[in-house]
């Protein structure tokens, strides 16, 4: 039997752009916008034993899931869970140590420890695919519900690594030190995701994206060899929705990520506009405002939203951040820049 709820989208903004479709006006959404930006995520969460305990139960992400629709009136919602369930479900769990992060209590060294690791079924992350079903239900086609997925590069980092790092220098040294094992480790994660996000969308998740959020620290040639074949197979096993690829920081590698089979490519602030979609003439590009630029007064905030709009151009861009929302910015400025989007209108 299929749950998948077939409600029509009110709201088909986010998925029109992605398509490349003509929109009316550029749709918004923001990378982490359910979170700690927002009094009602930080009061449920701190009723709670932790971050996972809200991850894992459905009913909870679902609720945090469509907190930031109902009080900043986004384009699209994003399903609430981490990057970082696709190690766990694979045999190597998480935790998140308050106020400081992702630890792994093991990490991946040796050949052997790849081999011990399974290929994850949606089922071992049945928590996020029971939110996405519950959400899609409760948002009765308000917006189009995101799912994702980390790629596999900056999933190896974590399991390599056991948590977040300035360099990610062990992660980053294991390919040059082990090929062989780095490609069995990425195959696995590779296999793993594709069954995953298949899941999601099965779920009912509208579009699926994938964050390499590491993308930026490996040198040009490690990159073609590491990350995009990767990113490539998940791009090409999934034709049911639009994807979106973004690979955070990896400013050289954009042609070849701009001939991914992917409907949409994440643009940060280091990006050019002009010349990323010179670079990228045909997909749709998500971003990109400097996520720091919302410390600024509310009229500057505003200004610079229009600046980048204008840059993009009106059509084939969904305006977002160049990265997550950081927990400390004035709820003010986040309201200022999406309802900035909305009204804007091209002359
Ligand atoms: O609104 C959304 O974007 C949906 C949920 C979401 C979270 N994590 C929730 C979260 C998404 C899409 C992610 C993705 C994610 N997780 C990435 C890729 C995107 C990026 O930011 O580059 C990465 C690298 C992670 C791993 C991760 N999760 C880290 C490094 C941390 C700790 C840093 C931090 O922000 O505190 C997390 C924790 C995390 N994931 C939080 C949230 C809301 C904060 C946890 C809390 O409430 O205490």
């Amino acid at each position: 039997m299929k749950l998948k709820s077939n409600t029509p989208l009110k709201n088909d903004l986010f998925l029109r752009a992605a398509k490349g479709e003509k929109v009316e006006r550029v749709p918004v959404w923001l990378m982490r916008q359910a979170g700690r930006i927002l009094p009602q995520y930080r009061a449920l969460r701190n009723s709670l034993s932790g971050f996972k305990e809200l991850v894992e139960t459905p009913e909870l992400a679902c609720e945090v899931t469509l907190q930031p629709i109902d009080e900043l009136e986004v384009d699209a919602a994003i399903i609430f869970s981490d990057i970082l369930v696709i190690p766990e479900a694979m045999g190597l769990p998480y935790e998140m140590v308050e106020k400081r992060g992702p630890h792994f209590p093991k990490t991946i060294q040796t050949l052997e420890d790849v081999n011990a690791l399974k290929i994850a079924e949606a089922n071992d992350i049945a928590y996020t695919i029971e939110a996405i079903k519950l959400t899609k239900k409760e948002l009765n086609g308000r917006v189009p519900l995101i799912g994702f997925a980390g790629a596999p590069w900056t999933i190896f980092a974590y399991m390599i690594e056991g948590g977040g790092s300035k360099t990610f220098s062990k992660a980053k040294g294991q390919l040059y030190k082990d090929p062989n094992l780095s490609h069995q480790l990425l195959e696995k994660i590779t296999q793993s995701t594709i069954v995953y996000l298949k899941g999601q969308i099965e779920a009912g998740a509208d579009l699926v994206q994938v964050f390499d959020s590491w993308a930026g620290i490996l040198s040009p040639t490690q990159y073609a060899a590491f990350a995009l074949p990767y990113i490539q197979k998940i791009c090409d096993a999934i034709d049911e929705v639009p994807v979106t690829v973004f690979a955070k920081g990896a400013y050289f590698a954009r042609p070849a990520v701009g001939e991914l089979n992917c409907s949409v490519v994440g643009v940060d602030w280091n990006m050019d506009i002009k010349e990323t979609r010179q670079i990228i003439p045909h997909k749709t590009l998500q971003g990109n405002l400097d996520p720091c630029q919302l410390y600024a007064p509310l009229s500057e905030v505003k200004k610079a939203t229009q600046t980048m709009l204008e840059q993009f151009g009106g059509q084939k861009h969904i305006a977002n951040l160049g990265h997550g929302v950081y927990p400390d910015t004035p709820l003010d400025s986040v309201k200022c820049f999406v309802d900035t989007v909305k009204e804007y209108s091209f002359s």
